[in-house]
């Protein structure tokens, strides 16, 4: 795994190949926001087209839904989410920096010395917005923290609508906004991200065997993404740390370049929620159990996941800094990168060079069949060992170079990014031989 130094390496990588740069950098940035460039945003579509696959698409009991971003104030009074999202806030009384009290090793702040913190105090980590043109309580609500409220607003309708039965699960991939106190350690902790969860409804007391199979079946999810076993581990929380609505909570963290951190989650939300929002909105939010005739409110099991944190998680676990391993005419002094995605999350999947510009015309041809199949890239620029470290650089699983003999045998030279080996294969077979490989979601 990446050391800690590595994780400026992976910064500046993501900036200069355009995966990751900061938010409206012209003007300086914006703490704890970032934008994806075109690899970045293909990179994290080609990891939620995964997820959806893996957990809607490819299951019988979960459904899909989107839910909006802003919703009435009553559900984060219901929630809980007004009254207890909060983070104990402290601030050096001398050099006036803000503070997690969670981050502040021994109550002291960082910078040392004669620096001396406040109490702590609440802080609330929704951002506040107003509904309308007036600007009052009454117009009041926030952006939501999380997806996971949707999904309990929405659930009689979704299971009328979708006439499952229990076990049900409800889906939903979707942006997110935390008012942090302090960003850190890039994508990991920022303000605007997307969460990826599931509220999966069972009868109470099937909860914490569903509990056991969710904790599984999300880490499979992320060795499928191509994260190696050995850089994940599980963490239970302690009774006393749980969240407003938990009954238990299990981590799946991630050995980042900053040590093992959270990465995912599932967690038991007992019936809290369901039984909140009816009582706040007067609304029976029960279920009616035809087989056992009787009437109850399920209890939910969530598997959670930050979209960014896998993406950051992704990243680290495939990039490598290599010494010059690609023959190239030109002087290469610098080291080499390369990024060993999963084939079926790299943005770019196959590139294809002429030899030289005399033979573009004929292996643009190549080129052009392929990107009807897949996102692909044309480079004629450069020597082909430059043009392979591009390709490297950015993840891309395999390179096609057109040639002199290709005029005549109608074969190309296929190279894979990780063996660098390379085969002739018949240019009519090219499109079977990359689809075998490529393992498309
Ligand atoms: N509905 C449950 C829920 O929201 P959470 O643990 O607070 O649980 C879910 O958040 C996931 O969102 C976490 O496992 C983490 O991966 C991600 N996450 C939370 N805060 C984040 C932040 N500030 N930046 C990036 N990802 C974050």
């Amino acid at each position: 795994m990446a050391e800690n130094k590595d994780l400026e390496k992976i910064v500046s990588w993501a900036k200069r190949r355009g995966y990751i740069m900061p938010g409206s950098e012209i003007y300086g940035g914006i703490g704890g926001i970032y934008d994806l460039g075109p690899y970045g945003v293909a990179l994290k579509n080609n990891i939620k087209k995964l997820w959806w696959k893996t957990f809607v698409e490819d299951r019988d009991d979960v459904v899909g839904l989107e839910s909006a971003i802003l919703m009435n104030r009553k559900v984060w009074q219901a929630s809980g989410h007004e009254a207890g999202f909060t983070d104990e806030l402290v601030e050096c009384k001398k050099c006036h920096q803000r503070f997690k009290a969670d981050d502040v090793a021994e109550g002291k702040c960082p910078s040392g010395g004669a620096h001396e913190l406040t109490e702590p105090k609440a802080f609330n980590a929704m951002f506040e917005t107003y509904i309308g043109v007036v600007k009052d309580e009454d117009a009041k609500t926030y952006l939501r923290p999380e997806t996971a409220q949707g999904m309990f607003t929405d659930f009689k309708q979704v299971l009328e609508t979708s006439r499952k039965k229990l076990p049900v699960g409800i889906a939903q991939i979707g942006k997110c906004f935390r008012n942090e106190i302090n960003t850190k350690d890039y994508l990991f902790r920022v303000r605007e991200f997307e969460i990826a969860e599931i509220e999966y409804f069972v009868k109470p007391g099937d909860d914490e065997k569903s509990f056991d199979e969710w904790l599984k079946r999300w880490e499979e999810f992320v060795l499928s993404c191509g994260i190696k076993k050995e850089n994940l581990q599980n963490y239970e929380h302690p009774k006393e740390g749980l969240a407003h609505y938990s009954k238990g909570t299990t981590d799946l963290q991630y050995n980042f370049p900053f040590g093992f951190k959270e990465l995912a989650g599932v967690a038991n939300r007992t019936d809290f929620d369901l039984k909140s929002h009816e009582e706040a909105s007067g609304k029976d939010l029960k279920y009616f159990d035809e087989e056992a005739k009787e009437k109850y409110w399920p209890y939910v099991i969530e598997p959670t996941l930050g979209v960014e944190r896998l993406l950051l998680a992704v990243i680290c676990d495939a990039f490598e800094e290599l010494e010059s391993r690609t023959e190239t005419t030109e002087a290469v002094t610098e080291k080499e990168i390369v990024l060993h995605l999963d084939p079926k999350l790299a943005p770019v999947k196959v590139a294809v060079f002429p030899l030289v510009k005399k033979i573009s015309k004929e292996a643009r041809e190549v080129y052009e069949d392929l990107k009807k199949c897949w996102p692909a890239e044309f480079d004629e620029s450069g020597s082909i060992g430059r043009r392979y470290r591009r390709q490297d650089e950015i993840g891309t699983p395999f390179c096609v170079t057109f040639d002199f003999d290709s005029l005549e045998d109608q074969k190309v030279t296929v190279r894979d990014r990780d063996t660098m080996k390379q085969e002739r294969v018949e240019i009519k077979e090219l499109k079977n031989y990359l689809f075998e490989k490529l393992n498309i979601i």
